[in-house]
């Protein structure tokens, strides 16, 4: 069943911290090995919150997200800081959704009860496999008996919405462990997961390797068998796959990234960081040191109507939300929602998309292929 009721889109704030305790083999993002430039970042990064308080045009911010890198790397007292600058600039609700995202390496009960205690109510951690095979693959710092000590700490410190990361895809995991790894998950009963099929980023340590033919390289059709299985296991216990790579118990989706999936406007803050107001897109420096010297923008792009749609098509059919073509008629006309509903018969005839009234959508099956789909209704 595609449910809308629960949904609520307000404006968010981002923020990336730059800093990795070590790089993992397989990871794209920007971060960096070093806590050296650390004080000096947090400075830059005061000073882009103060400046930039116009972006946002005093919308109420409803989401806060502080993502990495590896946020769990600062102190509460620095998280605090930035909280209190954030509720000082910015018209905050009431209710923030306020997400850390966390490493298990970093993690003590001590400094989650810290953080339940400065405001942070919702928690990511970066658990990634409850196997040590699959660890040591994937280059973590962590073991499976630590992964599961942070999650029985994060319930211990008072957090009700934790949501762990786990990658599949995995040459050291057969179908069996990967059921093994949801077991696990349904077991602890945490209402929400990310789930990601493990992908060779260009710039990531473990591209090179397999390319070299010094580590297992990866199968698409293991990605593939693992997909299967999370869906159909996550139906049966009852997870609403959201997204792609999201699955949540009812209500407890992620309203951060939510957001960005339904293109509401959002302040990113830090290196390489991206925001949106609503007709055009910016991102920051993927560079520490040149974000420090205040060069912090890289680029912007003002979004013409054509590139408007075509984000919303790539963007939703990654949702269980899908297309509305209500809502593309109202608000970007006519000549795009006849576009994508003609575009849409011959993919809905060999079975790649499906109609319900006025919502285009992809089922469970279909959702991987998302990318593939959305090109086919993309603006030409
Ligand atoms: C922004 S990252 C970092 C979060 C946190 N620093 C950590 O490592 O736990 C968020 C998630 O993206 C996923 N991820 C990163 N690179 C990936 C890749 N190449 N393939 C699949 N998933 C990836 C991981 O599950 C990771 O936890
Ligand atoms: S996966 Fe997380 S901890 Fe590992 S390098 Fe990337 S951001 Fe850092």
């Amino acid at each position: 069943m595609r449910d809308f009721s629960y949904f609520c889109a307000m404006a968010g704030i981002y923020i990336h911290i730059p800093f990795c305790n070590s790089k993992c083999a397989y990871c794209g993002f920007y971060s960096i090995p070093s806590l050296m430039l650390k004080e000096r970042f947090l400075e830059a990064l005061k000073t882009e919150i103060i400046t930039r308080k116009d972006y946002l045009h005093d919308e109420v911010i409803n989401t806060i997200y502080f993502g990495g890198g590896t946020p769990s790397l600062l102190t509460k007292e620095k998280i605090d800081g930035l909280l209190h600058l954030i509720n000082n600039t910015y018209p905050v609700s009431k209710y923030p959704e306020i997400t850390l995202e966390a490493n298990p390496d970093t993690l003590s009960l001590e400094y989650l009860e810290g953080l339940r205690k400065i405001g942070v109510n919702r928690l990511s951690i970066g658990i990634q496999s409850f196997f040590d095979n699959d660890l040591q693959y994937l280059s973590r710092r962590h073991d499976s008996q630590h992964a599961r000590q942070c999650i029985e700490w994060a319930k211990q410190a008072g957090f009700d919405n934790i949501s762990i990361d786990l990658i599949y895809g995995l040459p050291t995991s057969d179908a069996e462990q990967w059921n093994r790894n949801l077991d696990i998950f349904f077991e602890l009963s945490l209402p929400h997961l990310s789930a990601y099929a493990l992908t060779l980023e260009h710039n990531a340590i473990l591209t090179k390797q397999i390319e070299l033919g010094k580590v297992q390289p990866i199968n698409e059709e293991d990605a593939l068998r693992d997909y299967e299985i999370l869906c159909r296991r996550a139906a049966q216990n009852g997870y609403l796959h959201y997204e792609i790579s999201n699955f949540c118990q009812r209500g407890m989706h992620s309203k951060h990234n939510s957001s960005y999936w339904f293109g509401t406007p959002y302040a990113g803050f830090g290196p390489s960081a991206h925001s949106y107001d609503g007709s055009s897109r910016q991102w920051n420096v993927a560079n520490v040191e040149k974000y420090c010297s205040f060069s912090s923008l890289d680029e912007k792009e003002q979004i013409s109507p054509e590139q408007h749609y075509n984000e919303y098509v790539m963007l939703r059919l990654r949702t269980h939300w899908g297309i509305d073509l209500k809502y593309m008629k109202r608000e970007m006309g006519e000549r795009f929602s006849t576009y994508c509903e003609q575009h849409a018969q011959p993919l809905i005839a060999q079975g790649r998309l499906s109609q319900t009234r006025e919502f285009l959508y992809l089922t469970d099956a279909q959702m991987l292929f998302a990318d593939g789909v959305a090109e086919e209704l993309f603006w030409e």
